[in-house]
């Protein structure tokens, strides 16, 4: 009876239980080998910085966004400036055809040979990639065009995705090539398709932003090799996407301080601090008899309609009129930190009192009016008063910020309209409040 116990398993172990491989016992993690797992550049600092360094060899990233944000344009350039290095890099092409891909590389800058393009859909093609070496980069655009012929259902439907891209997963990780899927997104981010990839994939990044303006923002979401805080700015050009090293040029740039309804907001994104214009619009109601529009871009709309009536309930009074407010420059603000912004905003347009131009705002907003702190005040602060402005409404228990920022504290919401709107315009040297009545 004793000799039927398999060798292999392990001394104290149950007989009957098997022990599987015998080569897979655990070693100390401090002893395993890191040396391949280090991140190789994309060769855009930008996007270096949101990895972390690049992608990591046998590593599989999802590129999410909407169609036409630029994610075929951004891999396009990485593939480009890492074949520019000599490097093997392979662009499959599912979705557009060859004579296209190279037209929009060659808007880019000349098309080094070691740029290669695979046009295929059927995912088994891609394992001809690898070649005699394997390429230092491998791109599939996209998972929803690409389809497994041993699998039934549509491309881009849930049973092909998943299987195209455990396929591809597969692929990465046997040979060792990073591996880059594009997966489009709906706005509401509601596509099955890549909803069904975030847990197979080692990272998600995603390129937002509004196909009317420049900016596009890159970031991870998921990153199992590196932070998900760092946020890559892009702006959409002649010729593809530009790292953009000044956002407040692009955000600001048109602002017309003066304008009842506009605040500024030093937003967050992950770690880094971005002044955005918030803008707010009250108009006489386009129909008596239905109830009126509002109207959000850029800002969530159920925050817009909770702070409109917390408003109300501090004595500002939009009464029967069409309230529209956004965030300009094509960036989406989400944070409870731009609620403070979106009130004064909002309360300027009652008042038809421009907000002093040196001023920002940031806090959350309660639904009893009390302001709330929110995180990384002191960032948010430097870079205000970095840009130039020199006075911050914010929550009561804010902490100190830089020299050259003067803060005023507040803790309702009838504080903060009523400091806002009684601010001297320093600038101009007058009050804001006998401007409005000029
Ligand atoms: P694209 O990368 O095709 O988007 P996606 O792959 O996410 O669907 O980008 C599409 C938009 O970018 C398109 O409207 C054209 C614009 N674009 C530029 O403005 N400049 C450029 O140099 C390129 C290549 C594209
Ligand atoms: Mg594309």
């Amino acid at each position: 009876m004793e000799e039927a116990v398999p060798a292999a398993t392990p001394a104290g172990l149950r007989p009957g239980l098997g022990a599987g491989d015998p080569d897979l016992v655990p070693v100390p993690l401090c002893a395993v080998d890191v040396s391949g797992a280090a991140p190789q550049s994309t060769g855009l600092t930008e996007l270096d910085r949101v990895l972390g360094g690049g992608f990591v060899p046998g590593s599989v990233t999802l590129l999410g966004g909407e169609p036409g944000v630029g994610k075929s344009t951004l891999l396009l350039q990485v593939l480009r400036s890492m074949a520019i290095t000599g490097a093997d890099v392979v662009l499959v092409s599912a979705e557009e055809s060859a004579a296209q891909v190279r037209l929009r590389a060659e808007r880019l800058g000349p098309v080094p040979p070691t740029l290669l393009l695979l046009e295929a859909t059927d995912v088994r093609a891609v394992t001809r990639t690898m070649g005699e070496s394997p390429p230092a980069l491998v791109v599939v655009d996209s998972i929803q065009a690409v389809a497994d012929p041993d699998v039934s259902g549509l491309p881009g439907g849930v049973p092909q995705v998943r299987a195209c891209a455990e396929y591809l997963v597969r692929l990465a990780k046997t040979q060792q090539v990073p591996f880059v899927l594009v997966g489009h997104v709906t706005k509401d981010g509601a596509l099955a398709g890549p909803r069904v990839l975030e847990h197979l994939v080692d990272t998600v990044m995603t390129v937002e932003g509004d196909r009317h303006h420049e900016l596009r923002l890159v970031r991870a979401t998921k990153h199992r090799f590196g932070p998900t805080g760092e946020l890559g700015l892009f702006a959409m050009g002649d010729a593809g996407l530009a790292a953009v090293t000044d956002p407040h040029k692009l955000l600001l740039g048109d602002r017309r301080p003066g304008t009842p309804g506009s605040a500024v907001l030093p937003a967050m994104e992950g770690q880094r601090a971005l002044l955005v214009e918030i803008q707010a619009l009250r108009a006489p109601a386009s129909s008596q008899s239905a109830p009126p529009r509002r109207s959000a871009q850029g800002v969530d709309a159920g925050r817009l309609a909770l702070l409109l009536a917390v408003l109300e309930q501090a004595g500002v009074v939009f009464g029967h009129t069409d309230v529209f407010a956004s965030a300009v420059g094509g960036i989406r603000v989400t944070e409870p930190a731009a609620d403070l912004a979106l009130v004064l905003a909002l309360a300027s347009t009652v008042a038809r009192m421009a907000l002093a131009a040196d001023m920002v705002a940031f806090g959350e907003v309660g639904l009893g009016g009390e302001i709330r702190q929110v995180p990384h005040a002191p960032r948010r602060l430097s870079e205000a008063a970095r840009i130039g402005f020199r006075r911050a409404i914010v929550p009561a228990s804010c902490p100190d910020g830089p020299p050259g920022i003067e803060l005023l504290r507040v803790a309702s919401v009838e504080d903060a309209v009523a400091v806002a709107l009684t601010m001297e315009d320093e600038g101009e040297g007058r009050s804001m409040r006998a401007r409005a009545s000029a």
